[in-house]
């Protein structure tokens, strides 16, 4: 008898979090990706803010010291995926520098072609919603650099009409009082199935792969 185990599309998800609400939907793109299928490496790309500026908010410190043994992301968890999803933070309605910093680690494998024809997405998080879309549009001008495939939500899934994310899940912290509410985090995992699942149809199978048990 064979126990076959089916694994499917290699998903990157890298991600910058200074206060945890990005950590929180990267680990919930994770498990929706997980559960379509997908093999996941998750990862935080390295703080580059000075222990200072840390240590100026309580919450940010606590983050940086709950998070600092997990693994970084580095050029080659970007060769390795079959799909890359980005989580950041808005910076004045753009991206953290430290998840662009990590994104410009990419240029040697960028010159060789290699990050091309792969898919991409990106979530987000706000304090006041403002800048939350042109955030990861500034997210996706790379993806064209790239050669990228960008696989969003849109609103192809009755949540989405529910959330308004068409270009990526966010949530809106309102200062870092209001929690990731039950739609948000729902709108996030089927982010990460549909990138599993569109990833699996690109392959056109080659991401699965059968092992004898
Ligand atoms: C320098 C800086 C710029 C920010 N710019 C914006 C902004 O344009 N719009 C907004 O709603 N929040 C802005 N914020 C708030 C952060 O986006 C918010 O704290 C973050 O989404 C929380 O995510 P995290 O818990 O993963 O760090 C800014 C915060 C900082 C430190």
């Amino acid at each position: 008898m064979t126990d076959d185990i089916l694994t499917g599309p290699k998903v990157a998800i890298i991600y910058y979090s200074a206060t945890g609400t990005v950590h929180e939907l990267a680990a919930e793109y994770a498990a929706g990706a997980t559960a379509a299928g997908a093999e996941v490496r998750l990862l935080r790309v390295a703080e580059l803010a000075p222990a200072a500026a840390i240590d100026s908010n309580p919450a940010w410190r606590a983050h940086a010291d709950a998070t600092a043994d997990q693994p970084l992301a580095t050029p080659e968890d970007a060769l390795w995926a079959d799909a890359i999803v980005f989580g950041t933070p808005t910076r004045f309605g753009n991206v953290s520098a430290q998840l662009k910093q990590f994104i410009d680690t990419l240029g040697g494998l960028w010159n060789q072609g290699l990050l091309a024809d792969k898919v991409y997405s990106g979530f987000t998080s706000t304090a006041t919603g403002g800048g939350r879309e042109s955030t990861l549009l500034a997210l996706y001008q790379t993806v064209h650099h790239f050669g990228g495939i960008q696989v969003t939500p849109g609103y192809t899934d009755p949540i989405q009409f529910v959330t308004g994310t068409p270009y990526g899940p966010s949530h809106s912290t309102v200062q870092g009082t209001v929690p990731l509410s039950d739609e948000t985090l729902e709108s996030t995992r089927y982010s990460g199935a549909r990138v599993t699942r569109v990833t699996r149809h690109l392959l056109g199978g080659r991401g699965l792969e059968h092992r004898a048990g």
